[in-house]
């Protein structure tokens, strides 16, 4: 698959808050790069009410950023909001049923250069993994798999506590949103990636 659509990113930005009609709150910096805070107010719940889910929100703020994107892969897909953001998904549990049944340190089963757009999240801690019965994913191998084998031009959504160790020659940072939900619930950050041209 060829990728041809290049949104400038202040267009994305400009899409972004003309879709949602929310506050400005993301910009573009000097160094090129998107960053802000999303603060998700009300808007906190999730919908599956599946442990670690997107807050309800979430998904729509995404696809108003990439309005572009044809085909998204949902990477650690649990029980997300497909009617909201429709895409393949890709958990290990097969009770969740996704499309494919894989391990995303390795996504041997995964047709990845189909995709023009990856959102991933993962468990954030070993508690969160004991939640899942899972065990702690290695951050640095899933952005391997994805490097090796991503379309140019194809997007990576990385929903974290955690900045994942990358290949500076695979991906660019296009993007560091901060996440703040409600009280007593953890910060986190929104990191965009674009595997290179
Ligand atoms: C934070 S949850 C994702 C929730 C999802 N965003 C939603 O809205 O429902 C993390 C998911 O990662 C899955 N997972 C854990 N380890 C994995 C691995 N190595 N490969 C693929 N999926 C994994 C878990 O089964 C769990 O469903």
């Amino acid at each position: 698959m060829k990728i041809n659509t290049r949104i400038p990113l202040p267009d994305r930005v400009a899409n972004y808050h003309r879709v949602t009609g929310f506050p400005e709150s993301i910009f573009v910096a000097g160094d090129g790069r998107i960053v802000g805070t999303w603060i998700m107010g009300n808007d906190y719940r999730v919908k599956s009410a599946y442990y670690g889910g997107y807050p309800a929100g979430y998904l729509r703020r995404i696809k108003a950023l990439f309005p572009d994107k044809q085909r998204v892969l949902h990477l650690f897909s649990g029980r997300v909001d497909k009617s909201v953001m429709p895409g393949d998904t890709v958990d290990v549990n097969p009770e969740l049923a996704p499309d494919y049944v894989d391990d995303a340190q390795t996504l041997e089963r995964v047709p990845l250069e189909q995709y023009d757009l990856v959102m991933a999240d993962p468990p954030y801690s070993i508690e969160d993994c004991e939640r899942y019965q899972t065990t702690m994913v290695k951050r640095n191998k899933v952005m391997a798999a994805l490097g090796a084998r991503l379309t140019p031009g194809c997007h990576v959504v990385w929903l974290d506590q955690v900045l994942p160790m990358y290949r500076k020659d695979q991906f660019c940072l296009e993007a560091v949103i901060g996440m703040v939900k409600s009280t007593n619930h953890r910060f986190r950050v929104v990191t965009v990636f674009k595997r290179h041209n």
